[in-house]
């Protein structure tokens, strides 16, 4: 089957009855249709709060970025989606460089997403922020003991770290950024250094990492900041005890400041809705719409006027390594190899 994921395409509004290909016709900019790796509620929400708003039909796709980059080369010119959304930067940087995206030129945009948080030439915005933390336990660790990603290699976390697998682009980013920085040399020792000290070999998501933690199978952890606020906001008394057991820790403050990725959206090249497409992008980019990001799925806003929520000002003031998102795209494939020829699985 070459689209195995079509039949996940799905209007909020109404069911449509005829194919995307079919609905393109029925006149541009009454709808936009969204290639998504986003699998949240409040997205859901803002959707269907933003079809209310215009009478802009919203259609979502939801697959992982790389499945969806896929597709939009396999569509090309017939290609019905107008959004691609990503939850990191890297596949932002390489969807422009495949040529699948175009630039937006909206002076909303562009003063509603800082500089450092968007493609310089307009080809994707962020909509979101997260912090790769170090999740501890409140038991076992002492926020003290902490510092740097680059401290972690150190002899003393020998058998205390849990992190997942070097598959998944946070990872990629995190050991990108460290390429950026320090070289490759040193890259290549550092995650050497990581996985002579992992608690056990790399599973499950950011989630299991913290569940891991507090169940004793590891001290520290290294996660995206939202699994803990979400942890924190979940239905199961199981899982917010596990987020109460862990402190948060951003690195590097001392320095260049935690690394950073964002979940973002750039219009796709052959969009046949763009007007539709821009409209999204600028409502998602409003502070009470950024806000509501925070509240609902513990993501840092991109708005400096966004009001954050009480988890995010729990966790106090912290420093952003504002090395510019692109050159973590630029350095993926180097992250990746670096990974293979360490055994970080
Ligand atoms: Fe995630």
């Amino acid at each position: 089957m070459r689209y195995p994921f079509l039949f996940l395409f799905f209007p909020l509004l109404i069911l449509a009855s005829c194919t995307p290909d079919e609905s393109d016709r029925i006149g541009s900019n009454g709808q936009v249709n969204i290639y998504t790796h986003r699998h949240y509620e409040v997205d859901r929400e803002l959707y269907r709060e933003f079809e209310q708003e215009t009478g802009i039909r919203v259609n979502v796709v939801k697959a992982s970025a790389d499945e969806l980059i896929v597709r939009l080369e396999n569509e090309g010119k017939k290609s019905p989606a107008d959004l691609l959304v990503t939850v990191d930067a890297g596949r932002l940087v390489m969807a422009k460089e495949k040529g699948l995206l175009q630039a937006t030129d909206s002076e909303i945009l562009e003063s509603n997403v800082p500089a450092h948080l968007r493609d310089p030439e307009g080809y994707w915005y962020a909509q979101t922020l997260r912090a790769r933390v170090i999740v501890y336990s409140r038991d076992r660790v002492d926020a003290d003991e902490l510092s740097s990603y680059e401290a972690l290699t150190d002899d003393k976390w020998r058998g205390r770290i849990l992190t997942r697998s070097s598959s998944n682009i946070y990872n990629q980013s995190l050991l990108a950024s460290i390429i950026a920085h320090k070289g490759s040399t040193y890259a290549k020792e550092w995650a050497e250094g990581l996985v002579a000290n992992f608690a056990r070999s790399p599973k499950g998501n950011d989630s299991d990492q913290i569940i891991a933690l507090a169940s004793g199978q590891g001290d520290i952890a290294i996660v995206n900041s939202y699994y803990v606020g979400k942890l924190y906001q979940s239905d199961e008394a199981g899982r917010r005890a596990a987020a109460e057991a862990v402190g948060v820790f951003f690195p590097n403050s001392a320095d260049r400041g935690s690394h950073i990725n964002v979940s973002g959206a750039g219009i796709t090249r052959h969009a046949p809705n763009r007007a539709s497409a821009q409209k999204l992008l600028e409502f998602l980019s409003r502070p009470e719409i950024q806000s509501r990001f925070a509240e609902a799925n513990a993501e840092f806003p991109v708005h400096q006027d966004a009001k954050s929520s009480p988890i995010l000002l729990s966790w106090g003031e912290w420093k952003q390594d504002e090395l510019p998102l692109n050159r973590l795209g630029e350095l993926n494939s180097e992250a990746v190899s670096i990974f293979d020829v360490v055994g970080w699985k």
